[in-house]
């Protein structure tokens, strides 16, 4: 059977971070990862706005042959996700499927707490969704959760300069948002793809003993069992091990970034976002 990729989508780098966990966790498969870094951030936009680039994405993945997407991001996940399932697939092909990050994550994050109190620090997109809140509470309603809203890390990560010394200060900036909303936080979820690339300097800031969590292994773990939940789904997947990456961006600071990620370096191509246009 011809190549039937998995596709993973995120507005830019950041689904880097799960997309590396769900290659070594299911290497066997072909991946193509889209990183629609020309129009990140998303966080701070429209539910129209975000919902429109993240279907013209999931769309050209389908043209490229994917059956099966994960949205490798929580702002497209929480604003685009539910209207893609429910409209654009039926009207399109409902024998493909598109997968979120929200849910997987909110089936398991309660565990993670002893003090069940958690902070959720995510896009503005993400906040004001209250998709986290409504999710875990399905799965541990006794649950306290506490957000924050984080908009200039995306646009920090997505330039490099989380790499200079001054990211310092936009970084506690939230976190000590966050942490005022109660002392009893010992759970953080990173709620936003990008955010683990900042992980070690989120932790830096914190005091040791709160657990941060990046989404990466849940979603990774989640995937592997939809796969074997849906033999018919796995069946039609090809399995030769290659991943291929496209930006609607510069081909060579993506491939700077994504080379991080991966024992090989990434050679990307550029995808236009007129092309996604063209029906
Ligand atoms: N990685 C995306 C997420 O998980 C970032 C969204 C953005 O582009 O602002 O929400």
């Amino acid at each position: 059977m011809a190549g039937k990729p998995i596709g993973i989508f995120d507005s830019g780098i950041g689904g880097l971070t799960v997309f590396r966990s769900i290659a070594e966790k299911l290497p066997e498969y072909d991946y193509i990862y889209l990183g629609d870094n020309s129009r990140a951030p998303y966080g701070n936009r429209s539910f129209n706005t975000i919902h429109q680039y993240t279907w013209e994405c999931v769309q050209w993945l389908f043209k490229m042959d994917c059956q099966l997407i994960i949205l490798a991001c929580n702002t497209a996940s929480a604003k685009a996700l539910r209207t893609i399932q429910q409209k654009d697939m039926q009207a399109l092909d409902p024998t493909k499927r598109v997968l979120g990050v929200i849910r997987p994550t909110a089936e398991v994050i309660g565990k993670y707490s002893k003090t069940k109190e958690i902070g959720v620090l995510g896009t503005t997109g993400t906040v004001q969704s209250a998709s986290y809140l409504l999710e875990i509470e399905k799965f541990f309603p006794d649950l306290k959760v506490y957000q924050q809203a984080c908009p200039l890390w995306v646009p920090m990560i997505e330039s490099g300069d989380y790499e200079k010394p001054e990211a310092d200060a936009i970084i506690n900036l939230y976190l000590y948002e966050l942490m005022r909303q109660s002392i009893n936080i010992d759970t953080i979820l990173l709620a936003c793809t990008h955010y683990p690339l900042i992980q070690d300097q989120i932790k830096a800031n914190l005091s040791p003993n709160i657990n941060v969590i990046a989404q990466g292994d849940i979603v990774a773990q989640s995937l592997a069992n939809y796969l074997q939940r849906h033999p018919k789904m796995d069946g039609q997947l090809s399995r030769n091990g290659t991943k291929q990456f496209f930006t609607t961006d510069d081909t060579k600071e993506f491939d700077r970034h994504a080379s991080r990620f991966f024992s090989a370096p990434v050679t990307s191509s550029f995808v236009s976002v007129t092309e996604f246009s063209c029906k």
